[in-house]
Order: C-alpha cells, then structure tokens, then sequence
C-alpha cells in the first residue's frame, strides 16, 4: 500500500484550472473528510496569502453553493503560498521551507506544458522531488516526440510509479462502468469479438464552442484535445483482454497492449471539420484550419479484433452535447423475416452511455402481437444514477494523495497512443467546414462502410 502524500503542492494555483476544476475538488475532499494536510499553491504573481484564499472562496461559490462552512474554513487554514518565479532556485527554497516537516508532498502541475520541465527541473535540483509524487495535466505532448520528451523529463527526476498522468476521462463513473461490466458479466465475452461484432462507434459531441479558449485551441486541434486522450482511453476499456491478476499494473498492461496493437492513422482513415465561425473566434487565426471536428476509423490489430472496424467522432459546435459508444453485432445469419435488419440499419447492438448521463442499453428486436412476424429494435436499458458520485477532479486528486495510480495513464500507453495518430499530425488534408448544430461535415460518411450510417446520440436518453 502507497503511503499518502504529507501536502499538496499546486503550480498554476491563480489560473484558469485551479479555479474552475481544483479548488472545488479539494472543497469536496475536504468535506469527505479525506483532505487533512497543508496544501501550498505556487505561482508567479507576489499574491497575500489573503488573496489566494478569496481566490479558492470564488471558485467553489461558482462551482456551485458553499453547503459546507466549516469544510471551507478548514481548507483556507491549510493553504500557503509561494509567489515566484519558475525559473529562479529561490522560489523552490521558498516552497521547502514551506513545506516544513512534510517530506512526501504531491506536486501538482496545473499549468502550460511549455513549463512542465522547468518546473520538473526546479524540483528535481532542491531535491523537492525525493518521496513525492508528480501530478501532470493534459496534454501529454502535442505528438509523439514531445511525449518521449516529457516523459524522459519527468522520469529523470521521479520514478514512474510516482508519475501521476492526467485524464480526467478516466475519473468518470460511466467510464469505468465500461471495464465493471465488461469483467463483472460472463454473458458478454463469447461474443465480444471480430466473430459477433461488425463495428463499434464512439461520438463525443458538444454543442457548444472552444469558449474562449481560441488560443488554446488553436494549437491543439480535436484529434489532440479529446481523441488521442479520452477517446483512446475508452477504446482500449472495450477492446483489451481481461487482466492477468487484480491490482491496476494488470489493467495497465492490458491497456497498453491495445495502443500497441492499433493500426497507425492514415490520410483515407480521418476526416476533419471546422465549425462556420470558428475563424472568428478570439485567439484564432483567420484563416485557421484547426479541427473542431475530428472523424476516424480505426483498427486494432489483435486476434480478437482484427478486420473490426473503430468510427470514432469528436466534435465542437455538434448537434448535441453526449457521449456515447455503440457496439454494433453482426445481423443473424439468415433473414428469417421480412422485417429484421438490414431494414431499421441496426441490428443487436451494446449501448454506453457516457455522458451526461450513465447507462448501458442492449437493443434486441421483439415481435409485434399479430398474425405476422413482424417486430422492431427495443432497448432494455440499464440506467446508472450518478447522484451522489464523485466529481472526476475529486476522484483523482484523492488517488493522487493516497498514492493510488490506477486511473492515470502509464508511460509506454501514452506513447503508443500517440504513435497511433502521429502519421496524420501535420498531414495537410482538407478541413470542411460545417454549419454549428449539424453533425459536422457530411465528408465523415465516407469513413464508413456499405450500408453504414454514423449513429448520432441523442441529449438526453
Ligand atoms: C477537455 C477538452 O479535455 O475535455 C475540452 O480540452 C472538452 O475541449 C472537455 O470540452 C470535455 O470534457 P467533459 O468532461 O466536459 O466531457
């Protein structure tokens, strides 16, 4: 068993991410009665202690109502601050002398990745790095040199099992609802594979913009913000093999051998969209052609999986805001009825709901009464309440401290992730433009197979 983190260190503790995401975690574990040790915010601003704790008072007002005085009053009294540069060996002699007595403190990088080393360095050199843990927020790399990179960076001054690699897809309750009941359920295994299923799609659709973040954005793309991440990280839940033994290095395992086995991107397999008005957005250029929608097909190259293709969609400015996977089953071998499928385009298939609800629905097709044989595709369906469950933030923040490191992402996944879809980075293929509240450009169609539809989630269901 890991020993718990003695503090909590934050880097970027006055921006955009401390504010809307980790103060209100921290609130929240607070108030679990999980979070009892000094949390130091580090940044570049010369900030009174003051300020910084009306800055965390802010966030979780916003994040919702403060339900709890007497939890906020104890999270203002752990905090400290360090105002400094990250470049200058002083402000890590001020963090230490901070710390105090704590010798094993989580450093959490909630900051640009253009200062993930700097700082790595700066700890690494005040020896603020021996018995801590690392937390990194995404993106991991923009490609895969820059994730070799980092990740040789980090590993100089940390072991990797102190290496904590955010996604906060990872945190998700409907998320890891995927690997329960794929390994809690026997029913699914005899057909969960190349022999019973003929695809598996995977939208994550939003309706709404970059929201500010143009700037951001624009040096990501869709491909790099949520599908060499998130969606990947859903993939390899639905495809890997069942682990060899219980503890997380065993789902890690498993879970890297799907990026291992997936085959590189190419031109034919992606189809890019930009949504009209994105080029007016603030922080994009005006003749941008970064994706804000992303479409893929996709094959593992397994036994199990080989010839099975993967469509995968992202997008912003979509119809709707849900993710969803389908994994469709191969239609029975005979037409037995008039009515079965190909007609309705579905047959059997496994629904996940993903978000912003949690369900998992098995669509099968029953008879109508009458004299003929005739029926339709019902789903009997499974809905998870989420009330009550942890927010992805708190989720993972409470296994970073306790040292738990079963939902980040491990060294060789993410580099064989990105290896995946490195071939097509900085292809110059085109980017259609599509109207905001569509389904993006009608281009994504031709990813698909003969008598293929995408298969569009609806808001709420
Ligand atoms: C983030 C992306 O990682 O994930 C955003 O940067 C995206 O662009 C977000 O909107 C989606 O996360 P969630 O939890 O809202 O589905």
């Amino acid at each position: 068993h890991p020993t718990p983190a003695d503090a909590l260190v934050v880097f970027g503790v006055t921006g955009d991410l401390a504010h809307k995401m980790i103060f209100p975690a921290l609130y929240a574990l607070v108030k679990q009665g999980t979070l009892a040790v000094p949390i130091v915010g580090v940044a570049a601003p010369q900030w009174p202690l003051e300020q910084l704790r009306e800055y965390a008072k802010d966030s979780i007002q916003q994040s919702g109502q403060i339900d709890d005085p007497q939890a906020l009053d104890t999270l203002l009294s752990v905090l400290r601050y360090v105002g400094g540069d990250y470049n200058d060996p002083e402000t890590f002699e001020t963090l230490r002398k901070t710390l105090g007595e704590a010798c094993r403190p989580t450093h959490y990088l909630a900051i640009p990745p253009s200062l993930f080393a700097t700082v790595i360095k700066g700890l690494s050199e005040a020896g603020l790095s021996d018995g801590a843990r690392v937390v990194i927020e995404k993106p991991f790399g923009r490609d895969l040199a820059s994730a070799l990179e980092l990740n040789r960076i980090a590993l100089s001054a940390f072991p990797e099992h102190s290496i904590f690699r955010i996604d906060h897809y990872l945190g998700k309750e409907a998320i890891m609802n995927i690997l329960y009941f794929r390994f809690a359920n026997s029913f699914l295994e005899p057909i969960w594979n190349r022999n019973y299923v003929k695809s598996v799609q995977i939208t994550l659709s939003e309706n709404f913009g970059v929201k500010g973040r143009g700037g951001f954005y624009e040096s990501a793309g869709c491909l790099r913000d949520v599908i060499q991440n998130h969606l990947f990280q859903i993939i390899a839940l639905l495809a890997m093999e069942a682990p060899a033994f219980q503890g997380y290095s065993a789902v890690h395992n498993e879970k890297a051998k799907v990026f291992q086995a997936m085959r590189p991107l190419q031109a034919a397999d992606i189809v890019r969209g930009q949504y009209i008005g994105y080029r007016q957005e603030q922080g994009v250029a005006e003749d941008s052609d970064v994706e804000t929608f992303c479409a893929l097909r996709l094959f593992i190259d397994s036994w199990r999986w080989e010839g099975v293709p993967w469509y995968v969609r992202a997008g912003k400015c979509l119809a709707a805001t849900a993710a969803e996977v389908l994994v469709e089953l191969k239609p029975p071998p005979q037409k037995l009825f008039d009515d079965s499928a190909p007609i309705s385009g579905l047959s059997n298939y496994l629904r996940f709901r993903l978000s912003p609800n949690s369900a998992v629905a098995l669509a099968a097709r029953v008879k109508h009464p009458g004299k003929e044989f005739i029926g339709d595709l019902r789903e009997l369906f499974l809905l998870e309440e989420l009330a009550g469950a942890e927010s992805p933030y708190e989720r993972l923040l409470g296994d970073a401290l306790a040292g738990d490191g079963a939902l980040f992402t491990r060294e060789d996944s993410v580099e064989a992730a990105w290896a995946v879809v490195d071939p097509v980075l900085t292809a110059h293929d085109p980017v259609h433009p599509y109207e905001p509240g569509s389904w993006g450009p009608k281009q994504a169609d031709t990813l698909l197979g003969t008598g293929e539809s995408w298969h569009n989630p609806v808001a709420t269901a």
